[in-house]
């Protein structure tokens, strides 16, 4: 048991996946969970037992199969209800993924109820450090009903740049969009200030907690906003589910996205009416399966508590950015203190291009991600084309830190020889 209260060389047991050697004998040193995160085994379990056992499409059937996979379906949503503080399980929409949560949104937004809808003239604000899941919605929005987009700043040390926020913020703003946790900078953004402001002049808040909601314990009542997008597979769980959290009084009173079966209560030739929350917005046969495995992956990481995943993958965190820091020319691009950050350090080596990095580490064993990682105007902000990305989670380990380095410094001989 570490100081965290997690146990990480028993949590890595129950990844099968770390077990992995790649090119030919080195063991894997997974550090792109901000990608996507490994699956522990009762993930794996709780999906093939679906399939060999209880397969069968919900709402829909008499029988035995279609009941059990129904309550299983409905069940997963009561779990995931439960794991994020959510008052009302018709508050939760199962989606493909974060970025189809946060289209949902955009997309009735321009439709819906004049107290919600976003037409000429109104404005949509998010921040310069938003994936791109969270832009071009809004950019789409904006360009589609004449709505203008704002956004809030980058500090130079990567935090969210608050001085602009009540002139970026006015009585035009419909919309406030903006991460919790950044992909690529790591940054913990300050919700309260945001949320307040936004609430002063009526918008709508919408948090992107698809960094946070894997690594800290996230209440949707304690952070006050109107809706948290979010996706599986960055928490253990499968790909292919994501999760809308809305306020009822607010999603109640939105249009449907998708049309077709399951969403809707009755239909004619020329008209429809729509089902009830959650499912006037779960159109077609929803993602069955993966709703199991995401079940599994909350109660997994229930189990474990989320305070101590938080608490060890901030202590992994901390002694990678104390090691990095002393590795000759590295900039870390992102807050370089461990305070209000994730697990996601961003960096560059001078004068070696970040695919170069990434592939000599990626020789030695060491899976890191590089590019712009879905968030491109960060990196025109810092001027770099592309950073190399370390990501850790609850399997992450100082060793796994120490051998980032020791490949770092490989790639310094190797290219300034
Ligand atoms: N959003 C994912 C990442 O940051 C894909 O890598």
């Amino acid at each position: 048991m570490s100081a965290t209260g997690l146990d990480v060389e028993a949590v890595r047991k129950d990844f099968p996946a770390l077990d992995r050697v790649v090119h030919g004998d080195r063991p894997l040193v997974y550090l792109d969970s901000a990608a996507t995160s490994q699956k522990p085994r009762s993930v794996l379990d709780a999906m093939t037992d679906y399939y060999e056992h209880h397969n069968a499409n919900v709402h829909r059937g008499v029988h035995v199969l279609a009941e059990e996979a129904t309550a299983a379906y409905e069940g997963a949503r009561d779990s995931v209800a439960g794991f994020i503080g959510a008052p009302s399980r018709r508050e939760v929409v199962f989606t493909k993924n974060s970025t189809e949560a946060i289209n949902l949104v955009a997309n009735v937004l321009a439709w819906a109820e004049p107290r919600h809808r976003v037409g000429p003239g109104d404005e949509i604000v998010i921040t310069e450090m938003e994936h791109h899941s969270n832009l071009v919605p809004w950019q789409l929005l904006a360009q589609r009903t004449g709505a203008r987009l704002r956004w809030m700043g980058i500090t130079d040390d990567g935090r969210l740049d608050l001085a602009d926020l009540d002139r970026v913020i006015t009585a035009r703003t419909k919309v406030v969009s903006f991460v919790h946790v950044s992909n690529i900078l790591g940054t913990l953004n300050p919700v309260q200030a945001v949320r307040e402001r936004a609430h002063e002049v009526g918008a709508l808040v919408i948090l992107d907690a698809s960094q946070s909601v894997p690594q800290l314990p996230v209440d949707v009542g304690a952070l006050g906003v109107d809706a948290v997008a979010f996706t599986g597979h960055k928490m253990c769980g499968p790909t292919g589910i994501g999760v809308l959290w809305m306020r009822e009084e607010v999603l109640s009173e939105l249009p449907p996205f998708l049309g077709g079966g399951e969403m809707i209560e009755s239909v004619s030739m020329d008209s429809a009416t729509y089902a009830d929350l959650p499912h006037r917005f779960e159109a077609g046969t929803p993602p069955i399966a993966e709703a199991v495995g995401l079940r599994a992956a909350v109660e997994y990481l229930s189990t474990l508590g989320m305070a101590n995943v938080a608490a060890h993958e901030q202590a992994v965190t901390a002694y990678a950015l104390e090691l990095l820091s002393e590795v000759p020319t590295l900039r870390i691009i992102g807050p370089s203190q461990p305070v209000d950050r994730g697990g996601a350090v961003s960096f560059t080596v001078e004068g070696i291009h970040p695919h170069d990095v990434g592939q000599v580490l990626d020789s030695l064993g060491v899976a890191v991600r590089v590019g712009h990682h879905c968030a491109r105007p960060v990196c025109q902000r810092f001027g770099v084309p592309a950073t190399t990305r370390a990501s850790f989670y609850l399997y992450s380990t100082t060793a796994e830190v120490d051998a980032l380095v020791a490949g770092l410094h490989r790639v310094l001989g190797y290219f300034r020889r």
